[in-house]
């Protein structure tokens, strides 16, 4: 029997829709970065913030069709079973990763409304969520940089979890979300 079938790990679409978001939240976080580090009147400055925005619509999109995908599939157990206040812990750590990735758009949105600016998701032109005002604008863009920066936090820690459970506990937690093309390397 293929020893591949002997783990039980979460769907390729899963994996190939877990991956692709990180590598987005890499470049959310690098673009808006970089927009900050370079100085006003220097055009790559405006075309790190479109960059920010493409790449943050396409986490929204692509979190509305994981939620939806996720929800009718079974999670796989973990072998050996993880104690149960490490699962719980677990847990809430997912809900709020999908918060982070469903909510901080919506805000990010928001603000741009409420700042009366116009926005395209690449070439597509987005609809404005609310009228201009600043006092929306004001607000949207605090709940939005507050979301945004508690992800750095989150995401680490879901990812030193996964690792620890990789090269500490040695059970097959992280082996689960791996591409298949990997599996025979992330083996002990
Ligand atoms: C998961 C998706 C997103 C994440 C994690 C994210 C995260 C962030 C972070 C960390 C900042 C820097 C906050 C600061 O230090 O001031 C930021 C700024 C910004 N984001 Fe997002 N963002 C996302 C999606 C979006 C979307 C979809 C839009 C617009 C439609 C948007 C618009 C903006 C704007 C305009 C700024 C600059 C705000 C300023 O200059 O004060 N973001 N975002
Ligand atoms: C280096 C970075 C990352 C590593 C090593 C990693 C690893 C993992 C592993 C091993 C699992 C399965 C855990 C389990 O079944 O209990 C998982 C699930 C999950 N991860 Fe990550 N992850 C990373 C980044 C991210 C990012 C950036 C997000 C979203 C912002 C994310 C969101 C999720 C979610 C929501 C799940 C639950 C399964 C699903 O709904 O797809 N992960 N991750």
């Amino acid at each position: 029997m293929n020893d591949l079938n002997l783990i039980r790990r979460y769907e390729p679409i899963s994996v190939a829709m877990h991956w692709i978001t990180l590598l987005l939240m890499i470049a959310i976080y690098a673009s808006i970065s970089l927009h900050e580090a370079i100085p006003r009147g220097n055009p790559w400055r405006g075309a790190m913030e479109d960059w920010h925005i493409y790449f943050g619509f396409t986490v929204l999109a692509l979190a509305l069709i994981r939620l939806a995908v996720n929800l009718r599939l079974r999670t796989p157990p973990i072998s050996p079973p993880p104690p149960v206040w490490q699962l719980r812990v677990s847990a809430a750590v997912k809900i709020y990763l999908y918060v982070l990735m469903l909510v901080t758009p919506v805000f990010g949105w928001l603000l741009v409304s409420g700042e009366g600016e116009s926005v395209n998701w690449f070439f597509i032109p987005m609809p404005a969520l609310a009228a201009p005002s600043e006092s929306l604008a004001d607000l949207a863009g605090e709940v939005h940089e507050m979301l945004g920066e508690s992800g750095y936090f989150f995401i680490a820690l879901h990812a030193v979890a996964a690792l620890y459970h990789h090269y500490m506990v040695k059970d097959d937690t992280l082996r689960r979300m791996l591409p298949a093309f990997l599996q025979k390397q992330g083996r002990n």
